[in-house]
């Protein structure tokens, strides 16, 4: 029996989406079956970020109607084995959507439910970026989920290094103090990952969060490592002029 977890965004455009797919990918290079559950009503997001665009024949909105089993709405991703893919675009109905993740709870070993089911779940990840906005909306949603009874964890997104340095943005660690959340994942700002790629760095931190998610290593990707030591510093000194 899997475990569906609820992967909730502090505010749009923190990267639940982006993480709800890299973690999958991660998971699956793990040898976790995962299903990305891609809660997205109205445009199937998720699809384009996992580079599934126009593969879907069947969404759960079809499967509400009848017009096919939960089960044929599942995509396999052609690239990540143990990776799959199920969009509820088009779905209104929340209890259907909430049905069809605990039924795959049954076939896989991870379903993250990309901000949709999460009266399926019994654990959250809340994703939010390291600025003062989203960690306000972040603390709503943490508050909110734990006081209907979940677990929560935190995954710190587009932390970029040179700002915790430079003491721009508070620290992943101190930032998880303030949200009372275990910090499950930090993954670092990467201008590669709208174009639809992924630097090795953020591919290795999404392979520690997903390990940490799995029950594995509990090791979080040290943003600012690039800037210790004596290049580090020199590093340091460049970032004041670009
Ligand atoms: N770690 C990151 N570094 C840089 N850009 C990111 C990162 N994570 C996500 N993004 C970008 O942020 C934008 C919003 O991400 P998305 O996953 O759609 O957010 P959400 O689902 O929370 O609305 C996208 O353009 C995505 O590529
Ligand atoms: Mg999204």
């Amino acid at each position: 029996m899997g475990e569906a977890v609820y992967i909730a965004s502090s505010k749009g455009g923190a990267g639940a989406t982006t993480c709800a797919y890299r973690l999958g990918c991660a998971l699956s290079e793990l040898g976790e079956r995962t299903l990305v559950l891609d809660g997205d009503r109205v445009c199937a997001d998720g699809l384009t970020v996992s580079g599934l665009d126009g593969m879907n024949v069947y969404t759960l909105a079809d499967a509400a109607s009848g017009a096919c089993r939960i089960k044929q709405t599942v995509l396999k991703h052609g690239k990540c084995a143990n990776l799959f893919y199920m969009p509820a675009l088009g779905c209104t109905d929340g209890d259907f959507i909430a049905r069809a993740a605990r039924e795959m709870c049954d076939t896989f070993d991870f379903v993250l439910c990309d901000g949709c089911a999460s009266s399926a779940c019994g654990r959250a990840v809340v994703v939010t970026e390291p600025y003062a906005s989203s960690v306000k909306a972040a603390d709503k949603t943490v508050s909110v989920l734990k006081d209907g009874g979940m677990k929560v964890g935190l995954i710190l997104n587009k932390v970029n290094g040179g700002l915790v340095c430079g003491g721009n943005i508070m620290p992943p660690a101190d930032l998880a103090k303030l949200l009372r959340c275990e910090a499950v994942g930090v993954i670092p700002e990467d201008l590669s990952l709208p174009l639809g790629k992924i630097c090795g760095r953020t591919q290795r931190a999404f392979s520690l969060a997903a390990q940490y998610i799995s029950g594995g290593q509990k090791k979080l990707y040290g943003v600012t490592r690039a800037y210790a030591g004596p290049l580090g510093g020199i590093k340091k000194k460049l970032r004041r002029f670009v």
